[in-house]
This record gives structure tokens, C-alpha cells and sequence, in this order.
């Protein structure tokens, strides 16, 4: 079967349509799925540019939806034609994080292989259900970058309806929060350093818009159009670059979903002002199988669809990193066979 592979020291000049053995029938407990849709995550692009580094060969790619194929024994969760979508973390079933789930030991297109492959056979708790009536290349963006905002918002978030949103940024995760938090009854703010981007935001109902280029002290932005009082919510991706102003920006009492580190690992954190704040500081990487069940039902509740920005077939995966690593994009850039 087809997949798409990377080989060492990785870069994307390392990627290759490589032909693999087929994963063949399911053991007891697992399901066998054919893949059809992938979506990239900056994960992704650290594990291909080889910053994060793998297995020689590894089969890339943490999303993953497509249609269940063949059922072992045992498994009565899923039926031969059902659509489905992999988990970030096939490990993590329930409840609070742990230790297991620190690292990426367990994800697939990191620590085992990925879904850029043609067929898979998995346990079957390494797949949810997909929303009904979404296309594969729709259910390929929750797993890593919607499931994130999900658990940011409401599962730590306790998201209600009035609270004001702070998110940072028009990627997939920045995207997927705005979408949410309006679905929700929020107030949503949205930075970007694109206006063309942010008229995009506005249209998906963002209502208030700063361009983080022409404002660096966006922060002051964010008060002045909260009463001076901040945010309830701030979905911070930019890490030590932008921390500091989430910090100003969030209201007393508020919340920091720390998911990204897009300016760097390190950095100065104004611990006093957050002290006095009293801020929850919240640090997260993506969410347990059962808030992706509730997520996959609110989905389908809500009536949110993706904003899919770009997608490329699995053999065009280099030009696809190429393009999320210029930063053009807005919303998810997917894959599909
Ligand atoms: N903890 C987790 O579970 C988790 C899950 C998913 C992603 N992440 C992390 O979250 C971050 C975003 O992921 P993604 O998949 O959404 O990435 P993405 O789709 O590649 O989006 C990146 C976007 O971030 C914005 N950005 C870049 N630098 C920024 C800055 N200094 N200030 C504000 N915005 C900035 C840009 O928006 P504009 O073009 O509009 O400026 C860019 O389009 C990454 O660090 C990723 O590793 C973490």
C-alpha cells in the first residue's frame, strides 16, 4: 500500500510516497480503517522538518479520518462502512491527563506510525466516531488542532455564553476556537498580522479585530475594548512572545489556555501581574477519546464546519508543509488520497 514516509535526519526533501506493507486483517479489539483525509498540524511540521525527531521511515501524520474497513472480534463500538477519526493520544481514553500522555510516545506520525497511509489497523479506542454528514477531509481537522480548542474552551474552559474570547492568531486551532466560541454565545476577539485575514475572521462573526503587526501592544487593544477589565478566555499560541500580553490582556479571575509555543520555548512570564490577576495559567496538549466523543456531538449539535483553507492530495505532502510553513493559510490545510 501507499504511504507517506520520512527518512532520516528528515526535512521535507525526506518525504516520499513510499509503498509499505499492507497492516493486513484486525486482531481482537482492533478495527482496519482506510484512510482518505489527513490535516496538518505545526506538530507535523516539527516531527518533517526533523525539529522533533523520529524513527527513520516513520509513516507521517497524527489526523486521520476515513472509513472503517474490517472489524475484529470484539469490537461492537464501530461497523464495516462507519466513518471515523483518529486520536491524538490512542492512550488516553478518559479523565485527567497523566504521565503517558506528556509526551508523544503514543501519537500517531511521531512516536508510532502515522495516518498518511492508505490503510491502518488499530485499536479500535485509537478512533471516535466522525460527525455525521461531515466529509473525511472535514473529520481529518478535529483531531489535533479543533479537539484542542475544544478542551481549551469548554472542558478547562467552562466556556458561557457573554464571556469575551481572546484568540490569537488565524491558524487551525485559532480558527476552530473563534468558530466554537461563537457557536457558544462568546464575545470574540482575533488577532492576526493580516488585515485580509482578519476580514475573514470578521465574516466567520469575530467581533473585534487587531492586527498584532501593526498594534505590538495589542494588549492595550484588547482592554480598551473590554472596559479596561481583559478577557475571560485567551487561547495563547504564541508562548514566550506573546505571554506577557495575554497576561495584561486576560481579566481577573480569567483563564490562559498556554497551547502554543509559535515564538519560542523559553521567555520572561510577568509572574506578579499574573499573581495579582489571578489567572488560571492553564497548559494542555490536546484532550482525552472521551472529549473528543463530546465534541464530535456538539459538533454535529452546533452545525460549525471547518474552515479548510487548502487541500493538497497525500503525494503533494512536502508542498503542503511548504505552504503552512509560509504562513499563508487560514484555517486548516488538509490532505486527501
Ligand atoms: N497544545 C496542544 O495541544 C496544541 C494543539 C495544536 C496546536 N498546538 C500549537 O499551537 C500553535 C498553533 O498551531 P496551529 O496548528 O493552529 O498552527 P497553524 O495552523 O500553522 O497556525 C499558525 C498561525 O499562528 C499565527 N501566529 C504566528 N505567530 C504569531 C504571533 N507571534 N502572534 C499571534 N499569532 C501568531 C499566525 O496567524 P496569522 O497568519 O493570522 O498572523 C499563523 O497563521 C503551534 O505552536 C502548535 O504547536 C498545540
Amino acid at each position: 500500500m501507499k504511504a507517506m514516509t520520512l527518512s532520516k535526519p528528515g526535512g521535507f526533501g525526506q518525504i516520499a510516497l513510499s509503498e509499505v506493507a499492507d497492516p493486513g486483517q484486525p486482531g481482537p479489539g482492533e478495527i482496519r480503517v482506510a484512510i482518505k483525509a489527513s490535516s496538518l498540524n505545526y506538530h507535523d511540521l516539527l516531527v518533517a522538518s526533523g525539529a522533533a525527531p523520529t524513527e527513520d521511515g516513520r509513516i507521517l501524520m497524527s489526523d486521520g479520518a476515513g472509513v472503517v474497513e474490517a472489524v475484529g472480534a470484539d469490537v461492537s463500538e464501530f461497523a464495516v462502512g462507519d466513518s471515523v477519526v483518529s486520536t491524538f493520544f490512542p492512550n488516553w481514553l478518559a479523565g485527567q491527563p497523566f504521565a503517558g500522555v506528556g509526551h508523544f510516545g503514543h501519537t500517531p506520525g511521531d512516536g508510532v506510525q502515522g495516518m498518511a497511509a492508505e490503510y491502518v489497523v488499530r485499536p479500535a479506542a485509537a478512533f471516535t466516531k466522525a460527525p455525521q454528514g461531515w466529509s473525511h477531509v472535514e473529520s481529518a481537522t478535529i483531531t489535533t488542532a479543533a479537539l484542542t480548542a475544544w478542551r481549551a474552551l469548554v472542558v478547562d474552559g467552562q466556556l458561557k455564553a457573554g464571556a469575551t474570547v481572546l484568540t490569537l492568531g488565524t491558524g487551525g486551532v485559532s480558527i476552530a476556537a473563534l468558530q466554537l466560541a461563537k457557536a457558544m454565545g462568546a464575545r470574540v476577539i482575533v488577532t492576526s498580522s493580516s488585515d485580509e485575514k482578519l476580514q475573514r475572521a470578521k465574516a466567520l462573526g469575530a467581533d473585534a479585530l487587531i492586527n498584532y503587526k501593526s498594534t505590538p501592544n495589542w494588549a492595550e487593544q484588547v482592554k480598551a475594548l473590554t472596559g479596561g477589565e481583559g478577557v475571560e478566555h485567551v487561547i495563547e499560541l504564541g508562548g514566550p512572545g506573546t505571554l506577557a500580553q495575554s497576561i495584561d490582556a486576560v481579566k481577573v479571575g480569567g483563564h490562559i489556555a498556554l497551547i502554543g509555543v509559535l515564538t519560542g520555548l523559553q521567555g520572561d512570564i510577568p509572574t506578579a501581574t499574573l499573581m495579582r490577576k489571578q489567572a488560571r495559567l492553564q497548559g494542555l496538549i490536546v484532550a482525552s477519546r472521551t472529549d473528543q466523543q463530546q465534541f464530535v456531538r456538539a459538533l454535529e449539535q452546533t452545525g460549525i464546519r471547518p474552515v479548510i483553507d487548502r487541500t493538497f492530495a497525500f503525494s503533494e505532502l512536502a508542498s503542503a508543509f511548504e505552504h503552512q510553513k509560509n504562513g499563508q493559510h487560514f484555517g486548516k490545510i488538509c490532505l486527501q488520497w
